[in-house]
């Protein structure tokens, strides 16, 4: 039988050390991973850091740093961030290594051999910050300044050569892998959100740029580099070793099983990623869900941004267990959440202490005075049984699971403290 998993988080650029947004993504991760291993599974659980493109080599810039020795610090801050929040995970990947290299230069080629991709020039919008593409109706004008109405990023106009990759030949095979893994997208409602994008029409991809040096080089071509997001979705094959497909990890765990991402960037992952892998003829993972965002007041916490909060600070504060159960319980999944440290202490208060540590406390202090503290030999009678039963309901709680239903997961056990 197939037991094994495979659990991605995004990789995320190093451009300024990790906040609360990304610790949420990775614990969110880590909580699937590790149930799923504690359920008899092998895990493969990936995570890193995302370091060509644009908008690492002018971050550096900014600090007077090149590229690879900006990375080289601020992706230590996420590396670190994974110790911190004793994540599970298998494998750190940075996009900076040969390794990964030798993965998209692999992909790229194999896409050039099934006639996907072919030269032409690019002139439209592109936000650095989100690092995207947009069409001319995904743009608008907002305090003398053109801006991508999807992520209020500012765009500049792009014109120069570039490789592009057939995308508009996947609409139709697309439709069909959504309609045919109706589970491919969650939740639901981003789901429909990306049906209808890809219904309304797509166009081709540009896939390389040459105006910057920062990535990894087109192999037929040293002038381009590769666009960084068909370098960065290749994370997950690389950290299996592909394109080395007889090796073992990339047999035992390929497609992935779930990749966990914000909804902030769905569009790479539930049409481009699919469209890539099919091209290349290397089946799509089977699921991608993306989740809400860690609001800062009513706005998503960013680094672009500046209003986010440490995820160091509140863990040296309140513990990492307690921000854990926080994230997991409070911040409805699939929903955009809040998090501060008035709620953080309340939920604490309430949940935790009251009700969690009620429940220890009744429990240990009965068994100390009347059973030696020891667990005693018992029969259960049909009452114990129904309580018994009632919590061990394995199966309920496996689908919970498998659906990514965190929140009925989260009742269940909470529950549970009552009975
Ligand atoms: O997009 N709330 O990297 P990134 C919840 N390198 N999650 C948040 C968040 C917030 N306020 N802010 C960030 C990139 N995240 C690419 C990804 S993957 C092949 C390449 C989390 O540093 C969330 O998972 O901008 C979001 O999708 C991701 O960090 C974006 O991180
Ligand atoms: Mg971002």
């Amino acid at each position: 039988m197939d037991k094994n998993f495979y659990i991605t988080t995004p990789i995320y650029y190093p451009s300024a050390k990790p906040h609360m947004g990304h610790a949420y993504s990775s614990i969110i991760a880590d909580f699937f991973s590790r149930f799923k291993k504690i359920d008899g599974y092998n895990v493969y659980f990936l995570t890193g850091t995302d370091e060509h493109g644009l908008k690492i080599q002018r971050s550096a810039e900014k600090q007077n740093k090149d590229p690879k020795s900006f990375c080289d610090e601020i992706s230590k801050t996420f590396e670190d961030l994974t110790k911190t929040l004793n994540l599970s995970n298998t494998d750190f990947i940075r996009t900076t290594e040969n390794r990964h290299k030798i993965s998209v230069q692999k992909l790229w080629n194999i896409l050039e051999e099934n006639n996907q991709i072919y030269l032409s020039k690019y002139s439209g919008w592109y936000s650095v910050s989100d690092e995207a593409f947009y069409n001319a109706d995904e743009v608008e004008e907002k305090d003398g300044s053109k801006v991508a109405k999807l992520s209020g990023s500012i765009v500049e106009w792009v014109e120069e050569e570039s490789y592009f990759f057939k995308l508009s030949e996947w609409e139709k095979p697309l439709l069909e892998f959504y309609e045919k893994n109706k589970n491919f997208i969650l939740p639901e409602s981003r789901r429909n959100e990306v049906i209808s994008f890809v219904r309304s029409g797509l166009k081709d991809l540009s896939v390389s740029r040459k105006t910057f040096t920062w990535g990894i080089k087109v192999p037929s071509n040293e002038k381009h580099v590769v666009y960084v997001w068909l370098d960065a979705l290749t994370n997950y094959l690389s950290s299996l070793k592909y394109p080395d497909e007889n090796n073992n990890l990339f047999k035992k765990f390929w497609p992935a099983d779930l990749h966990i991402i914000g909804k902030d960037i769905l569009r790479f992952h539930a049409i481009y990623w699919p469209a890539f892998l099919l091209a290349a003829k290397i089946k799509p993972p089977h699921r991608v869900y993306g989740h809400g965002w860690i609001l800062s007041g009513d706005e998503k916490m960013s680094k672009s941004k500046g209003n986010i909060l440490d995820p160091l600070e509140i863990i040296k504060l309140y513990g990492l267990d307690p921000l854990r159960y926080y994230l997991l319980k409070e911040v409805s999944f699939g929903n955009d959440g809040n998090i501060s440290e008035e709620k953080l202490e309340n939920c604490i208060n309430s949940d935790l202490a009251n009700n969690f540590g009620n429940l220890c406390q009744r429990v240990l202090s009965f068994a100390e005075k009347n059973c030696s503290s020891v667990v005693p030999e018992h029969k259960f009678n049909k009452d114990d049984l129904i309580i018994l039963n009632s919590i061990n309901d394995i199966e309920k709680i496996r689908t919970f699971i498998d659906n990514q239903d965190i929140n009925q997961y989260m009742n269940f056990i909470v529950d549970r403290l009552f009975a």
